[in-house]
């Protein structure tokens, strides 16, 4: 079999990152991670880009160093095209239209959201590949989808988010609480120690697959004003069970769906991704379902569902092998839909 050298650059939000793999195989994975937006509360698009322009390099040069590999032994560049922030794209997009020209070695453009999906075939001993078709939900503070799998590049999104997305529902419900971005992996802690039945917000009614957080967030707040109203110290004295009743009711709004979706395609198998995926209440609840409604579900390693450059290599990797090279017209695109 041949050895294909892929180098991976992402940088669609506010994470720099680059990856080679060897075949389906990681050599190294590296992610530099934008401090800078912490104190504004969510990511600043302007600073963004300036930290991907000043970080794109020593990753780059990271990547190469720790995967022992030289430049001129690279088979080609596959990089992030969008969706995303334009100009975090524009870096990448640039940096690798360079590289690829500079190294006389193909490009290929990848869709970040087909990565997330296609990072459950990144070769790993002890987290098994779903197999053809499946169910992909893909959570994260920029996306919430439902996509049927039927094949490495045959996708179709079946059910998303008609607002916010499932990470900013927990983000935010964390800023009314007063806790630092990002809130998610804040709330999941404390709710291990609440009751998830305590506080009772309610369900959106939205037809079909689709999502919606946005009144979650609303009915949080309102809540949480008229609690501190008649006690200044109800968030202290209550948090873990408001964090574990907000998440009762994000993981329900997704179960929901789930069952839905699983139904109505009589696909069982499920894979995850996206940064929320870490989440232990969403990890319980579609285990648990496994005995309940008989189906299957994937998680990747913690480092592939995150933002990363691995995933936009394992996508490399497959149009690779079918020749699916892009040509050096190519421009980031802010939407871009498969
Ligand atoms: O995939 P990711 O790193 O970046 C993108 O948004 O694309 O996802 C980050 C999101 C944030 O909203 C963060 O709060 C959420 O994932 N998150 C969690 C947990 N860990 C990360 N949300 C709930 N529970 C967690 N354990
Ligand atoms: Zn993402």
């Amino acid at each position: 079999s041949r050895d294909i050298y892929i180098l991976a650059i992402e940088s669609s939000c506010d994470d720099t990152a680059a990856a080679v793999l060897h075949n389906d195989k990681l050599l190294s994975n590296i992610v530099a991670t934008q401090e800078v937006h912490k104190k504004y509360g969510g990511v600043v698009p302007e600073l963004a880009s300036r930290a991907h322009q000043q970080n794109i390099v020593p990753v780059i040069h990271q990547a190469l160093a720790e995967a022992n590999i030289d430049k001129k032994d690279l088979s080609a560049i596959a990089f992030t095209k969008g969706p995303g922030l334009m100009g975090s794209l524009l870096v990448g997009t640039s940096f690798a239209k360079s590289l690829s020209m500079g190294l006389n070695i193909p490009l290929i453009e990848v869709n970040h959201m087909q990565a997330h999906i296609l990072a459950h075939f990144i070769d790993e001993e002890d987290f098994p590949k779903p197999t053809f078709p499946f169910l992909a939900l893909t959570i994260s503070g920029g996306h919430t989808q439902v996509v049927k799998v039927s094949n490495y590049f045959e996708m179709e999104v079946i059910g998303q988010t008609i607002d916010d997305a499932v990470g900013e529902a927990f983000d935010k419900s964390a800023k009314i609480l007063g806790l630092p971005y990002p809130g998610g992996p804040l709330i999941d802690r404390y709710a291990r120690t609440g009751n998830p039945k305590a506080y009772k917000f309610t369900k959106p009614k939205v037809d079909g697959l689709d999502f919606s957080f946005s009144g979650l967030k609303t009915a949080v707040l309102y809540f949480i004003q008229k609690e501190v109203k008649n006690n200044p110290n109800f968030i202290e004295e209550n948090r873990d069970d408001i964090c574990a009743s907000i998440q009762y009711t994000i993981v329900e709004i997704l179960m929901d769906k789930i069952k839905k979706a699983v139904k109505q395609t009589g696909i069982n198998q499920i894979a995850i991704g996206g940064g929320v995926s870490a989440n232990s209440g969403i990890r319980t609840a579609l285990k648990a379902g496994e005995q309940k409604y008989g189906w299957q579900t994937y998680i990747p390693k913690f480092e592939y569902t995150t933002d990363n450059a691995a995933m936009i290599g394992i996508v490399g990797y497959y149009k690779y092998l079918e020749e699916e090279f892009t040509d050096m017209g190519v421009t980031a695109q802010a939407r871009y839909k498969f």
